[in-house]
């Protein structure tokens, strides 16, 4: 399958996002990454399911939502209803998980599993009849501008093993700390789905620098 660049949205201008939204757009990206955070399963606080309802009236470009909440269940329907294609509820919020998962699915949408840092990658086994992908964090989750924690180059390939055993059609994810210079090896290691938030929404030309990655993702 060919890579996907997920720009996360956490790290564009919030004063004037439709411009940055549209010169990512331009640049090719291939998803938007709306990072949902509570200040409570993280210690930050984001945004809601309007900003997807106000970004679906701007963009054609499909959105996923990354649920770093400690009650999923309860913002999953206003996602889907706003317009979200691809859910990701993250595997530690919630003893249920499999209960979450399928809500997701049940809604209509494409169902994805969140795995932090130190999460095994073998608990996918329990949601993998519901899944599409595994977002794999590459820092911990909260914050934009972090730097990727290296283990996470094992995870993907231990991931990739697990999948083909499992689900050879389930896709990997990886977020947090993706830049140009690391963004080849993710990908030779088997991450299928890019999500950059500052090496996008930071550089001083965000078309551009879409492309750049998505050329060197290749
Ligand atoms: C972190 C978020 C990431 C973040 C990535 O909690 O899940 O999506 O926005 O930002 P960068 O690319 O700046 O690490
Ligand atoms: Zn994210």
């Amino acid at each position: 399958m060919k890579p996907l660049l997920t720009p996360s949205i956490l790290a564009a201008n919030f004063a004037n996002l439709e411009e940055d939204i549209k010169a990512a757009e331009k640049g090719g990206a291939d998803y938007f990454h709306l990072d949902i955070m509570d200040g409570h399963f993280v210690p930050n606080i984001s945004f809601g399911p309007w900003v997807a309802k106000q970004m679906k009236a701007i963009t054609d470009v499909p959105l996923d939502a990354h649920l770093m909440v400690t009650k999923p269940r309860e913002v999953i329907p206003k996602f889907i209803d706003a317009g979200v294609e691809l859910i990701y509820p993250h595997m530690e919020a919630s003893y249920d998980v499999y209960r979450t998962v399928q809500m997701i699915t049940d809604h209509g949408a494409r169902a994805g599993i969140t795995l932090n840092p130190a999460t095994p990658v073998s608990t996918v086994e329990g949601v993998i009849d519901l899944i599409d992908s595994v977002l794999l964090m590459s820092v911990c989750p909260g914050f934009g501008g972090q730097s990727f924690i290296p283990t996470t180059m094992k995870k993907i390939t231990d991931l990739r093993s697990l999948l083909d055993e499992l689900k050879p059609e389930v896709r990997i994810a990886v977020d947090g700390g993706i830049t140009l210079d690391n963004v080849g090896n993710l990908r030779k290691a088997g991450a299928d789905f890019f999500i950059a938030g500052s090496a996008v929404f930071k550089a001083p030309d965000i078309e551009q620098r879409v492309k750049d990655l998505k050329k060197a993702m290749e």
